[in-house]
């Protein structure tokens, strides 16, 4: 690819002969084609389109069942499944907002230390949550309904809930089968969870005071409502993007494939996978390579705490009872996991598709806009050093204004079209209408 602003400048100090041969390849460069990319660069920009097929999930069997696709949905939706009954999944993840919620960090029933992520193409993720503290996404589900700055809530009273509305008990028993007599009211407490690290914790003393089997049979039933959750966010897939027209188009070999991307998101690109350096961590169809890295970026200052990253969140996965390879898993799977210093500060590179519609960025919302990213990476001011365990790759790249605008046009252009308005909203009951998709 050519540079533009290699062309313009030497319009300027260039003498008149020299400056008709640039003059030339300007003219040459402004009616750009696919053959301005190396085939080397085709290559990489190849491999960033398009989103693969859903991948199926051993570890849910209940992940494509075609049952009850309401009671799933309705269940993202229902701020019932919380403490205090107002919060919901969605109150975090809302659909008009591209499944976040604007903020920089996210408030539940308290304020949370995180930045809300995008629920769209989430099945292509290996792991989930900033520092990959799940390994499954039906297990990922769980966790922000007992979190007491999320939902705030407790596996008996989603329990409860399930069991005494009549349109979820009934959409949960075509799917799961029929409700356990070990649930039925009023043998169950009001609320209960156990609290690992509290052991006094009134909830974790009210769930050792319930029977070994109810406790099972409770934690059965959750897993099955992260199960039926898991099923519903499975369908949450973007459509194309202009990126992805541009590429479907470049690999096919068609004529002017460039007329789908503005010139400077082209000009964005060529930097992306050039001198920039960004597919060196966001490569693929998801523009991330899914793994962990300290960026260095300076934390939010409303949090006080310091956020280790993925240093806690592989020992939080190690000893989840919820985890790939455990009872709960319908395919236990073992992955080996690095542990160590390097990890201190680490957090998963996100995915960059439809990132223009998801700031604030950063794990707790830290720049507001994707210019102040992307500045931050080109002159790293601010950057927190980390010591020897630094990424060689970041270093400042002191782009241009120019350049910055290439780059953020480029990321605009991974704007995916929304799922279907139907996937969007809330059912107005868990029963209503069709029982499949
Ligand atoms: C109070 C706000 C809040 C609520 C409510 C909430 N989430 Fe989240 N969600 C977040 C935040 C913040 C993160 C990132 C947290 C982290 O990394 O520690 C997250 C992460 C996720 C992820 C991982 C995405 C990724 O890219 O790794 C999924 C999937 C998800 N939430 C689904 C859900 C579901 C399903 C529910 C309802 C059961 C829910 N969330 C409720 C705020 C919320
Ligand atoms: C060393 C790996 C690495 C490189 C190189 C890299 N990134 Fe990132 N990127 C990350 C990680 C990790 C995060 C999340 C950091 C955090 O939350 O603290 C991130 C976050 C982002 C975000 C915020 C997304 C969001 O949803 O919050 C954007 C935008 C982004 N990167 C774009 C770029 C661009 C453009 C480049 C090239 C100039 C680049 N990145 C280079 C790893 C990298």
């Amino acid at each position: 690819m050519k540079s533009w602003q290699a062309v313009t400048a030497s319009n300027l100090v260039c003498g008149v002969g020299i400056s008709m041969i640039w003059m030339m390849l300007g003219a040459w460069n402004a009616t750009k084609s696919e053959d301005d990319f190396t085939d080397r660069e085709r290559k990489k920009i190849l491999s960033l389109s398009p989103v693969p097929p859903t991948p199926s999930d051993p570890t849910n069997q209940y992940a494509d069942v075609p049952k009850a696709a309401h009671f799933r949905q309705f269940l993202f939706f229902d701020p019932r499944m919380s403490g205090l009954g107002k919060v919901s999944c969605a109150t975090c993840h809302d659909p008009q907002r591209t499944f976040t919620d604007g903020k920089a960090l996210v408030e539940g029933e308290g304020i949370a230390l995180r930045n809300s992520p995008t629920l769209l193409n989430t099945t292509q993720l290996r792991w989930f949550f900033w520092d990959g503290r799940a390994d499954t996404l039906w297990s990922q589900a769980l966790e922000p309904i007992e979190n007491e700055r999320e939902m705030n809530s407790d596996r008996v009273h989603v329990v409860r809930l399930v069991g005494s509305d009549p349109e979820l008990r009934v959409a949960y028993e075509s799917i799961f089968g029929e409700w356990p007599d070990a649930l039925v009211e009023p043998n169950l407490p009001d609320h209960a969870r156990p609290v690992m690290d509290e052991p006094n914790h009134p909830l974790n003393l009210a769930w050792l005071a319930m029977p070994e089997s109810q406790r099972e049979a409770v934690t059965r039933v959750f897993v099955n409502v992260g199960k039926a959750i898991d099923a519903n966010e499975r369908r949450l897939r973007g459509g194309p993007s202009d990126f992805d027209r541009y590429v479907k188009a470049l690999r096919s070999g068609a004529a002017n494939a460039e007329t789908h991307l503005p010139e400077s998101a082209l000009q964005g690109l060529a930097l992306f996978i050039g001198k920039a350096n960004c597919r060196f961590c966001h490569h693929g169809p998801m523009l991330s390579d899914g793994e962990f890295h300290n960026t260095e970026a300076p934390p939010n200052p409303d949090v006080k705490t310091v956020d280790t990253g993925r240093y806690e969140g592989v020992k939080k996965l190690l000893h989840s009872p919820f985890n790939a390879s455990g009872k709960y898993s319908d395919a236990p799977r073992h992955t080996n996991l690095r542990q160590g210093a390097e990890l201190w500060g680490q957090f998963k590179t996100p995915s960059l598709r439809n990132v223009a519609l998801t700031a604030p960025y950063m794990h707790q919302g830290q720049y507001a806009s994707l210019h102040v990213v992307i500045r931050f990476y080109s002159t790293r001011e601010d950057a927190i050093p980390n010591g020897h365990h630094q990424e060689q790759i970041l270093l400042p790249l002191n782009l241009s204004h120019t350049e910055i605008d290439a780059l953020v046009d480029f990321l605009e252009s991974l704007t995916e079209e929304p799922p279907a308005l139907s996937l969007r909203t809330a059912p107005g009951s868990p029963r209503l209408s069709k029982d499949s998709d």
